[in-house]
């Protein structure tokens, strides 16, 4: 009998603690008394402002979808379908993956610290400092952000889920090594990445060739607000260096030291990010 005889039941015959199990797995069932970012109100009134016409192109003037359809962002929206009038449209599948995207990008019950509000909005109101896709929102009170809002802030916090652990050791040891290899006719990390804000990989010092662990400690302090655990394709210290056509970013003053996410080392990297200590492969034998 697989069958759940009910709640008491179950919690005497000792199935209780896979029921809590299960339930506690994101996404297998909602904490009874919490509310989730609503669906059908993300599809009412917040993905219409990413296909919201405004009048101009590029930065600022450009519907959200221009730049957000299935190129490298973060908010990486599907392809637009169209019906015979030419009028473009998301199917209930597709809004529900974009849903997914989206929800990622916001922090239920707390619209100021969501990605999704504050990288439109200028700086002045709260916005981030830079988004490529430039600035649409004036000001809180503008009816689009304030849609927004009210979805984010509709629902209830989510208790901080941890993703998986990084394994340090494996960062020392196995990434690091990465930031140092050259592939033919590509420039290494640290040509670029030596100092400033995203100084993750310093010169060697003098008589050494590998950093020691002071130095590793502070290369990882820099390059872990790259990394997104459990989500490969949402950390840019794997995105950035991807081709655009492979899902990487849109845009890195460096080269794109990987072709595909096929590619070994990469594959080694999204690994690392889901919390496994893969086998290490770096370079060019790793293609
Ligand atoms: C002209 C192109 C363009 C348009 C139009 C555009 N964006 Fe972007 N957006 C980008 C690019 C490129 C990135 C990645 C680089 C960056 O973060 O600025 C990005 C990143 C983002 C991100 C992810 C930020 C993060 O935290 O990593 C969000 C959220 C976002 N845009 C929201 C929007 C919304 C909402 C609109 C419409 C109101 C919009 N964008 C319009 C180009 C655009
Ligand atoms: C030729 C110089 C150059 C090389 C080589 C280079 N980068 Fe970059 N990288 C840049 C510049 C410039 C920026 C800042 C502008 C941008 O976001 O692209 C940057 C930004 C980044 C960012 C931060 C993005 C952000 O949102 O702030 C990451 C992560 C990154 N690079 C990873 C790498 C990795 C990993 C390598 C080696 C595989 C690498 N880069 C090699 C020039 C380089």
């Amino acid at each position: 009998m697989n069958r759940v005889p009910g709640r008491f039941a179950a919690e005497r015959s000792g199935l209780a603690f896979i029921v809590a199990l299960i339930a506690s797995i994101p996404g297998a069932g909602e904490l009874a008394a919490q509310t989730p970012l609503s669906f059908e109100d993300y599809r009412e009134t917040v993905e219409p402002i990413f296909l919201a016409d405004r009048g101009g192109w590029g930065p600022g003037r450009a519907p959200c979808a221009t730049c957000h359809v299935e190129q490298g962002t973060p908010l990486r929206l599907q392809r637009l379908r169209e019906t015979a009038e030419g009028e473009v449209y998301w199917s209930e599948a597709d809004s529900r993956r974009n849903f997914e995207v989206v929800s990622r990008l916001v922090t239920p019950g707390d619209p100021d610290r969501s990605r999704l509000l504050r990288q439109p909005l200028v700086e002045s109101a709260g916005g981030s400092a830079l988004h490529v896709g430039g600035k649409f929102f004036q000001s809180k009170e503008d009816p689009e952000w304030r849609a927004m809002a009210d979805w984010v802030a509709a629902a209830d916090p989510v208790e901080a889920t941890f993703g998986p652990r990084l394994d340090a050791d494996f960062f020392r040891d196995c990434v690091q090594r990465v930031f140092l290899d050259k592939r033919p006719g590509d420039v290494e990390c640290i040509h670029c990445h030596a100092s400033g804000v995203r100084g993750f990989a310093p010169p060697v010092p003098e008589g050494r060739d590998f950093w020691n662990e002071e130095e590793t400690r502070r290369n990882y302090a820099i390059a872990r607000r790259y990394v997104e655990p459990g989500e490969p394709m949402m950390s840019r210290l794997l995105t950035h260096p991807l081709a655009p056509a492979a899902g990487g970013d849109y845009f890195h003053g460096g080269p794109r030291r990987w072709a595909s996410t096929e590619d070994p080392e990469w594959q080694m990297l999204a690994a690392w990010v889901r919390g496994e200590t893969p086998a290490c492969v770096v370079g060019e034998g790793g293609r």
